[in-house]
């Protein structure tokens, strides 16, 4: 069996420009869905897998981000003394154990290859996972959590997969599948946002990734690729052949892109919706708005 994955790395070091001004002083990660910060979500999807050390590559402005995760014993105490135990508890879930997060500084935009080589020091020589929080994944068992399940059968390297709209596949890592196996299939190339005409597949890499510390190796050599930024696809794919291998894993789950506002929007609706205390409201809110679009057409 492959050794276990504690460690998770969570790129978060870009300037989120899709969504200004309100990135001018809040960092995307930080910005809310529902009532949490967007990285939240990564955060409790990581622990569900047994994730113990969180590795977070930031760059300038992001203190915010490092503030959140620090323990507010004066808020704490606050709602403690006003017997508000379910905020406390709400709060609680939310503090991290100290010594268990890692800042680490991209210190220029070099891509997300980079952010992850940044790293490596952290990382050392064992499996480790990478999340972007920009892909949030609402599933009955975590993305993550499922990868891990995964990668207990093939060892070497996992990303998550989706089939998106071949018209969507330039926004994307693509697989060049050699053998689908269903939930997972074992990848012969991966090509970096391909020219929608020589995109492989329409089967595309989703943020979630299992991956052998042979790819920080490879990302030492590793040049600048599409859109000039030095590409952790690539990275990847230079174990194809290896011993390592590369596999991409169909997970059970709803993606939203929460890098745009578009997803952001929809994840808003879908999480809200999910929510017990907020259904009701929402969704006659919606089913209201729906009958207005239509009356108005
Ligand atoms: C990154 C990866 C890409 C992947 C995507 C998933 O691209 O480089 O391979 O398909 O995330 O969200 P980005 O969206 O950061 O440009």
């Amino acid at each position: 069996m492959p050794r276990k994955v504690t460690k998770a790395i969570f790129p978060v070091a870009g300037l989120g420009t899709r969504f200004l001004p309100a990135t001018k002083s809040v960092p995307k990660e930080i910005m809310t869905l529902v009532d949490r910060p967007l990285v939240q979500y990564a955060i409790d999807e990581a622990r569900a897998a047994g994730i113990k050390e969180f590795i977070f590559v930031t760059s300038r402005g992001k203190s915010a981000l490092e503030d959140y995760f620090d323990h507010s014993p004066v808020l704490e105490q606050e709602l403690r003394k006003k017997g508000k135990t379910e905020l406390l508890e709400i709060l609680k879930s939310t503090n991290m154990e100290s010594g268990a997060i890692a800042y680490i500084r991209q210190h220029k935009a070099l891509g997300l290859g980079h952010a992850v080589w940044c790293a490596r020091r952290l990382i050392g020589d064992e499996p480790f996972a990478v999340m972007l929080p920009d892909d949030v994944i609402a599933g009955e068992m975590p993305c993550l959590q499922q990868m891990v399940e995964a990668y207990k059968e093939t060892g070497g390297n996992m990303v998550a997969a989706m089939e998106v709209p071949p018209e969507k596949t330039s926004s994307y890592g693509v697989l060049d599948v050699l053998d689908d196996m269903g939930s997972i299939v074992s990848v012969k190339a991966m090509v970096e946002k391909p020219k929608v005409n020589e995109a492989p597949s329409n089967l595309a890499v989703i943020g979630r990734y299992i991956l052998s510390p042979s790819v920080l190796a490879n990302l030492n050599r590793m040049k600048a690729g599409s859109g000039g930024e030095i590409q952790l696809t690539d990275a990847i794919a230079q174990d194809i052949g290896t011993g390592n291998g590369v596999y991409g894993y169909r997970f059970r789950g709803q993606r939203f892109d929460c890098g745009s506002k578009a997803g952001f929007l929809q994840a808003t609706v879908a999480f809200g919706l999910a929510r017990e205390d907020l259904r009701e409201d929402l969704s006659r809110y919606l089913r209201e708005m729906i009958q207005l679009d239509q009356a108005a057409e």
